[in-house]
């Protein structure tokens, strides 16, 4: 089975995230951890989830000169971690030199993708910093830079799925948030997709946070939100 799902563990101690991880089977799903929990609990705790066994996607977003951003993705090679980000808008060179400092892992190397535009910006919010294009066409030109870059795929809002599918080539990975059930609470969430109609308009893998996390049983949310898109996986 492709393990499409990525559980975001949004939590600031390593007990809390531990609690959760212990319930979850690292054979169903693949864990996210963000700029909250390794801030607090750093690589140790990161170090104790792969041991349970568990691939990891490293959140971290990183943004800044081409060195500094090569020489951190080149630690998190190191860790051994399966997956992790930066911010496309850090440009080109900043893309390229992540993606180098990944070539000596080889065939084992984690995938790189990078975020576009923050979901949290509209379009008032680009303007202000100098951008006047509208969302949708920024992402798409960052999803382009992206891909030209060497990158492997980028994340988006379910919204964005649809159009990035269509214009970019099929190995070029979605990864997707905003992921809600038909009986999950919406939360702060602003566009929500089911998990079967993300993967159907060209999701590779969904980040699930709060409807596993904070279920009655995690790994029975998980193992409905896996067989929601079985047909399809
Ligand atoms: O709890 P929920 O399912 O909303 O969590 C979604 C996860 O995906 C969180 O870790 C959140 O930070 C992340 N995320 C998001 N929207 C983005 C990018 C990341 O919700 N555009």
């Amino acid at each position: 089975m492709e393990k499409r799902i990525i559980v975001a563990l949004d939590f600031s101690s390593a007990e809390t995230a531990l609690n959760l991880v212990d319930s979850l089977d690292p054979k169903l799903c693949r864990l996210k951890i963000g700029k909250e929990l390794y801030t607090a609990c750093g690589p140790d705790l990161l170090k104790q989830i792969q041991g349970r066994g568990f691939e990891v996607f490293l959140d971290l977003k990183f943004h800044d000169i081409p060195n500094t951003v090569a020489k951190a993705v080149n630690v998190a090679g190191n860790m051994g971690v399966w997956m992790l980000n930066v911010h496309a808008s850090g440009g080109r060179l900043m893309m390229e030199a992540a993606r180098d400092a990944l070539l000596e892992f080889g065939s084992q190397r984690p995938k790189l993708i990078a975020v576009t535009v923050l979901t949290s910006l509209a379009q008032v919010d680009l303007i202000q910093v100098g951008i006047d294009r509208s969302p949708e066409e920024q992402v798409s030109k960052l999803a382009f830079l992206t891909r030209e870059a060497g990158l492997d795929g980028v994340v988006c809002s379910a919204a964005e799925t649809p159009l990035l599918r269509a214009q970019l080539p099929k190995d070029f990975c979605l990864v997707t948030p905003g992921i809600r059930r038909a009986s999950d609470a919406v939360g702060d969430q602003k566009r929500i997709v089911g998990p079967l109609e993300a993967v159907r308009s060209g999701s590779d893998y969904l980040v699930v946070g709060r409807p596993i996390t904070q279920a009655d049983s995690p790994n029975e949310a998980l193992l409905e939100f896996n067989s929601a898109i079985a047909s399809v996986s």
